[in-house]
């Protein structure tokens, strides 16, 4: 058998450097993310050290879940499956490791000078004006490999996962350059190009749509490939796939005023932030209800696969955080959840439940074809991890509803001479026992990375370089 690698094999290489380094920051985020959920629970862990505190570690814990696991997971990913859907190889592999490269500088960035202190304050897009600069240099690399590997593909159509992921490379592209416009005073510090609520509408429509564009539509393009593929079953309803496709990117980027009701914002935005969201309902209970749909026929095979489990508990979780999302968009009801924990607790449905579980999936999917094996090393230990990462996501989120609504009602209740009925700190102090079951269930989930950590790493370290690649070669061959 020949080892030598055929120019028209597949690049996997870029693809296994960014599946492990999914596992690496899911741990450190996530670990993170315990961390910071303990200080709530016990505030002497914030040390009395402005690098430790809360205020420092938390835009770092989103840094980490958001742009370095659930990125990588997304280069990965999307690397995987323009390459097999196309037939082709990516189209320059000097360009794919610049935005390996390129990425992890900016992740390892953020972990430098968030903890210093050097922010822009805008959340989610934190990064001083250097790092963002280098952040929107290795997407637009990413874009010209993506989009350059769809024009050399040997299919006729375009599979309709690399529509999802060339809406999110495109859409966030475009987020990322307007939002960050800013005039730099130095090195370190830069201020907004915008200011009073003009400002804060362009973080939103950025906030909101790096939830749509960059948590959503480009996982969505992973379930596109990796269900159909784990359940052997073709895709429900093509025809839905593409109304779902043109109806959730339509629709999406209209929403971002519902993160600012009741603000100096104008009335009408607002209104129409809350009507848009609530449409939005439709197209995402489409999509979901295409991916569910797929396993017709194929349900039983949940009994004895805990991969596709991943992937069909991750669909549940996005059908839940997508009802509860317009439902805190109308007025009324964001009167009630803005600013207490119920965000925090629709935050994590969609970060643990959807992000996380169908990333953690697609991962254990990829990493054996990748690695030249036939299966993950314990399938037993797969199911383990399902069950820790499904059990510490219900305790998350279950204590947020509680916690939420609890500061809520806490917080607007009204004496008869109109004074207030609680002082905030009573409104903490009824939190308490949340936070304790909220940090439980993270440790529950990140001890679940642990296990897939050791998983991979058995696979990866009984991995045969030649079997490897040989199975890039058939991989060309068979693709689908
Ligand atoms: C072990 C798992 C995790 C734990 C224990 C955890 C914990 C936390 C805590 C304590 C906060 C701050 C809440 C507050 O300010 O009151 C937070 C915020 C946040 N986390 Fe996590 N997290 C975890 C995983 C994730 C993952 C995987 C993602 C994304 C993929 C994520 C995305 C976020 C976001 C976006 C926020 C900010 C929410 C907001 O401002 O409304 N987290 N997390
Ligand atoms: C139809 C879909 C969705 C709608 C209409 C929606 C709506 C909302 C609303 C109304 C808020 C509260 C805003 C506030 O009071 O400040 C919110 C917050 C948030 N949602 Fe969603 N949501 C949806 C889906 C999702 C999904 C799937 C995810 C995650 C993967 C997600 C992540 C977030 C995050 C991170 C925040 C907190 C933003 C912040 O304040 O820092 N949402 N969403």
């Amino acid at each position: 058998m020949s080892t030598a690698i055929s120019p028209t094999a597949y690049n996997y290489k870029v693809v296994r450097q960014f599946a492990i380094m999914t596992v690496v920051w899911g741990i450190l985020g996530m670990g993170l993310g315990v961390f910071i959920a303990s200080q709530l629970v016990w505030p002497e862990l914030n040390f009395g050290l402005p690098w430790t505190s809360f205020g420092r570690l938390r835009p770092l814990h989103t840094n980490l879940v958001i742009f370095a696991f659930g990125g990588c997971a997304l280069f990965a990913t999307s690397y995987y499956v323009v390459q097999r859907t196309c037939q082709t190889r990516l189209i320059s592999d000097s360009l794919a490791a610049f935005t390996f490269w390129g990425w992890q500088a900016v992740i390892v960035g953020a972990i430098i000078t968030l903890p210093l202190g050097y922010t822009t304050t805008k959340e989610y897009a934190e990064l001083e004006w250097p790092l963002a600069i280098l952040l929107a240099i290795v997407w637009v690399t990413y874009g010209l490999v993506f989009f350059g590997t769809i024009t050399k593909r040997n299919t006729k159509h375009i599979y309709v996962g690399n529509w999802f992921y060339g809406a999110f490379i495109v859409v966030t592209a475009m987020l990322h350059i307007v939002n960050h416009a800013s005039l730099p005073v130095s090195f370190f510090k830069s201020y907004s190009a915008y200011s009073g609520a003009t400002d804060a509408m362009i973080q939103w429509w950025y906030g909101h749509n790096a939830v749509g564009f960059f948590l959503t539509t480009g996982f969505l393009g992973m379930m596109y490939y990796f269900v159909p593929k784990q359940a052997e079953r073709p895709i429900y309803s093509y025809r839905l796939s593409i109304v779902h496709f043109w109806a959730l990117i339509t629709l999406y980027i209209w929403a971002g005023p519902h993160h600012l009701h009741y603000t100096a914002l104008p009335d009408w935005a607002q209104s129409l932030g809350m009507a848009m969201s609530i449409i939005l309902l439709a197209p995402s209970w489409g999509g979901m209800i295409n991916g569910m749909m797929t396993l017709s026929g194929a349900w039983h095979k949940l009994r004895t696969d805990p991969i596709l489990r991943f992937l069909v508990v991750s669909l549940a979780f996005y059908g839940m955080s997508t009802f509860e999302g317009p439902m805190m968009a109308i007025k009324t009801v964001n009167s009630l959840s803005h600013y207490t924990d119920w965000t925090i607790g629709h935050v994590h449905a969609g970060a643990l439940g959807w992000v996380a579980m169908i990333s953690i999936g697609a991962i254990y999917h990829m990493i054996p074809k990748l690695f030249g094996r036939a299966q993950m090393h314990s399938i037993g230990l797969i199911n383990a991890h399902f069950w820790l990462a499904t059990i510490g996501t219900v305790l998350y989120i279950a204590s947020m509803w509680v916690n939420g609504i609890t500061q809520g009602l806490m917080w607007r209740a009204i004496n008869d001479d109109g004074t207030l009925t609680y002082s905030f700190v009573e409104a903490l102090q009824a939190s308490h026992p949340g936070f304790i079951v909220r940090a439980l269930g993270g440790a529950f989930f990140a001890s679940g990375m642990l296990f897939m950590a050791y998983n991979v790493w058995r696979t990866v370290r009984a991995s045969n370089p030649v079997e490897a690649k040989a199975a890039e070669q058939i991989a060309v061959v068979g693709a689908h």
